[in-house]
């Protein structure tokens, strides 16, 4: 490499490295803070005793938007000791995965996708896990926390 060649890359390194970090905070500042900051909304999904004690189960929960009830599901898992959430929303196109009892799967309709019982890719396309979605119990109530439009509220 001649020396010229080693300081263009240099210089041109070092104008990308500021146009990058320029472009970070610019963003930051051009957000909201209520976007920044934002927090699930806890909507409420269930009695505490209709928890699965083993294995899957699904659920829905209520919000508004606009004064529209909509409603969503949600999978309960409880597994490994665990109890969480999973989001039943494909991480390749969207499709919503059904749960196999038989082979302790999620299974994608759309294009074969499938995940283990910790939401965890094992076969297919999917890129990524299935989301686990904040749960809490209080006062025998079942929350699942999810992230809504600002225009949205628990129903
Ligand atoms: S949308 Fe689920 S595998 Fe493609």
């Amino acid at each position: 490499m001649t020396r010229r060649g080693f300081l263009t890359g240099t210089v041109k390194a070092v104008i990308a490295a500021v146009i990058t970090g320029v472009g970070a905070v610019a963003a930051y500042f051009m957000y909201p803070a209520g976007m920044r900051a934002r927090q699930p909304v806890y909507c409420e999904c269930m009695e505490e005793e209709a928890l699965p004690k083993k294995g899957v189960k699904r659920a829905e929960y209520r919000f508004e938007i606009k004064g529209r009830q909509m409603t969503a599901s949600v999978y309960i898992v409880r597994h490994d000791g665990g109890l969480y959430a999973l989001s039943p929303v494909c991480s390749h196109l969207g499709c919503i995965v059904n749960y196999n009892r038989h082979k302790n799967e999620f299974i994608c309709p759309c294009h074969g996708g499938k995940y283990d019982e910790g939401g965890n890719v094992i076969a297919g396309p999917p890129p990524a896990p299935l989301s686990r979605l904040p749960l809490k119990v209080e006062q025998g109530r079942v929350y699942i926390g999810v992230m809504l439009p600002q225009t949205a509220a628990a129903a």
